[in-house]
């Protein structure tokens, strides 16, 4: 068993959290993960008040265990945080502030709910922001993650972060998808793991059949850090990049980003007409460098105990031997 500071102030078994991913995240696999003694997190960024509000009622149909609700906070809109706060889930999970954003604001209404606060940063300047402003937990999310991403990889991250925010928690987000990962981070000075495009690739997944595959299917090699996907939906985020397979999609668009531009919108029909299809080639999909160590679709129970099983055969069996 592997138990950390993070188990006992999430309640959770295993230190093994669902990022909560906007559009990829519904109540199944969120409630997967919490009920395979994991931590479950919604992201919301695809939903309105009414949805999340459904959502997060169909999350508590299928667990009692505890879960978190995710608020990118460059575009958070009040009508859709306070359905966060009315249902008080056990944390409301950060990610993206803008640099002039009053983080405190945000994390003490949380609090006041009686949630756990916990925030993603790319870099140890924003950690820190988000410690002083009282966060329970932060997240070192490397650029080798899937979704949006900054510049700095998980492995020199996370230990500057450990350090700088201590006695706070770190997990560790970023091409984690085995207990290769889980070890590694533990090492380094995570209190456990934040994991998206492992749980993409699961049965409990909402993603179409073809983009699971294709998580399978990548070796690793074939992502791109890209603004292309956000200039197209018209997002401007502040300071990522979205970390997304180089398909025809990316390809066609590279170089004449002043095209997507001025033709967005048409863009945007396009691109959401092939992700409803499973058309790997013309949708934006995301995804981390870590597909290429997932050669299966799995239960999410089978993922949580893997990744354990494997952590906890390096830590007791391979780590010791190398002693003299
Ligand atoms: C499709 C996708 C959507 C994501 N959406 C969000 C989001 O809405 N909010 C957020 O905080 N992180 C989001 N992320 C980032 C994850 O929380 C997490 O940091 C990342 O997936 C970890 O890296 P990994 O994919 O290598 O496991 C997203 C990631 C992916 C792959």
């Amino acid at each position: 068993m592997i138990h950390t500071r993070v188990c006992d102030l999430l309640g959770i078994s295993h230190p093994i959290v669902l990022g909560g991913m906007g559009g990829a995240t519904t109540a199944p696999l969120v409630a997967a993960v919490s009920n395979a003694g994991g931590f479950g997190t919604l992201g919301t960024s695809a939903f309105d008040a009414a949805m999340l509000d459904r959502e997060i009622g169909a999350i508590r149909e299928r667990t009692d265990k505890p879960f978190g609700v995710n608020h990118l906070l460059f575009e958070v809109k009040e009508e859709m945080f306070a359905v966060t706060l009315r249902a008080r889930p056990a944390l409301v999970a950060f990610a993206w502030a803008r640099k002039n954003q009053n983080l405190s604001d945000y994390f003490k209404r949380a609090h006041d709910c009686g949630a756990r606060v916990m925030h993603m940063a790319g870099e140890v300047p924003e950690a820190l922001r988000a410690a002083e402003a009282g966060a329970d937990i932060l997240v070192a999310q490397g650029t080798e993650a899937g979704g949006h991403v900054g510049w700095m990889a998980s492995l020199p991250l996370l230990p500057m972060m450990v350090k700088a925010v201590a006695p706070l928690p770190v997990l560790c987000a970023g091409g984690i998808a085995d207990g290769r990962g889980l070890a590694g981070a533990l090492a380094l000075g995570a209190e456990g793991v934040l994991l998206g495009t492992r749980f993409l690739a699961t049965n409990e997944s909402p993603l179409h059949p073809n983009f699971k595959q294709s998580i399978v299917d990548s070796d690793g090699h074939d992502t791109v850090l890209t603004e292309i996907p956000d200039l197209a939906s018209q997002r401007v985020w502040p300071g990522a990049m979205s970390r997304a397979k180089r398909n025809k999609f990316i390809e066609r668009w590279s170089g004449r980003e002043w095209v997507i531009r001025q033709n967005a919108a048409e863009i945007a029909k396009q691109v959401a007409a092939a992700r409803v299809g499973g058309d790997i080639d013309n949708a934006s999909i995301s995804y981390g460098q870590d597909a290429g160590l997932i050669d299966s679709i799995k239960s999410v129970k089978e993922v949580v105990q893997d990744i354990i099983e494997e952590a906890e055969d390096i830590i007791r069996g391979r780590l010791p031997k190398l002693l003299r």
